[in-house]
């Protein structure tokens, strides 16, 4: 594909991604607070909405009417196409169990892979009314303004933020490494959306965040934004990250290594 052929194909992708992120968002917005359809997936706290599946329909029909041959990765309905360069991988909602119980902790996560690299990534909570968005090479922005990660170089003076897979008793390591945190009289956060906690590590509220186990629609967005937005991140041995990886260290690059030491402590006792 030729320069020229790329930039509006990305101008176009980047038209489709928002609208997607704000015609989900009214259907996010319309259904909150009320009653609607709330199901187990494989443990009894993984929950599924009506709403997550209205969110992921509105989501695709948008993408497949603008690029019906691009292939689409989607936390409920799974792998849609496999012979497209170009992969939406989208979390419908993020922070389900948050928006369940009506608190408006959770957001939209899209992000664009192109030749398996992500190349575009949109991340919106609808009730705060804040849009992350990043292009690659071109910075990360919240509401249109750049964003940066923190300053922050001491571990001891850091606010941290953490999420825990549905079934911790299969993953003890994710309640040793919060424990090894906590002892060292680390600050540390559970908002319960994973795309949110990469985002505001993005835009400097926190310093730093960790999880194992997630999934790449949690994080192919905030992934691409911290990045642009001046961060690190690595598995737990500080080797380079692949959002397909099941561990995620994404800091302010700052207090990187800090984090890696305590938590390969954790995991080794
Ligand atoms: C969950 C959230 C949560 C994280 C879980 C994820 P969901 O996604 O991101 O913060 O701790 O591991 O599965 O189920 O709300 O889309
Ligand atoms: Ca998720
Ligand atoms: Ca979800």
């Amino acid at each position: 594909m030729t320069d020229l052929k790329l930039k509006y194909k990305n101008i176009n992708m980047k038209n489709t991604l928002f609208k997607a992120l704000y015609e989900s968002a009214k259907i996010l917005k319309e259904y909150f607070g009320r009653g609607f359809k709330i199901e187990s997936k494989d443990v009894i706290s993984n929950l599924v909405t009506e709403v997550d599946k209205k969110s992921e329909e509105k989501i695709i029909e948008i993408i497949k009417k603008d690029f019906p041959e691009h292939d689409i990765l989607s936390e409920e309905v799974g792998k849609v196409g496999t012979a497209s360069d170009t992969k939406w991988i989208i979390d419908p909602i993020d922070g389900t169990i948050n928006y369940a119980h009506s608190i408006p902790l959770c957001c939209i996560s899209i992000g664009i892979e192109y030749k398996g690299e992500i190349l575009m990534g949109g991340v919106f909570n609808p009730f705060s009314d804040e849009m992350f968005f990043s292009e690659k090479g071109k910075g990360a922005f919240l509401n249109n303004r750049e964003i940066r990660v923190s300053d922050e170089s001491e571990l001891s003076k850091s606010l941290l933020v953490t999420g825990f897979p549905y079934d911790p008793s299969k993953n003890p390591n994710s309640l040793k490494t919060f424990a090894e945190f906590l002892s060292i009289d680390v600050p540390v956060r559970r908002l319960g959306s994973a795309a949110l906690d990469i985002c505001w590590t993005a835009c400097g509220r926190f310093d730093g965040f960790w999880e194992f186990n997630l999934n790449p629609w949690d994080v192919s967005a905030g992934y691409l934004i911290l990045k642009e937005a001046g961060g690190m991140v690595t598995d737990f041995k500080g080797n380079n990250y692949s959002i397909y990886s099941k561990q995620i260290l994404a800091t302010n690059g700052k207090i990187h290594d800090q984090m890696l030491t305590h938590i390969k402590k954790a995991i080794e006792n």
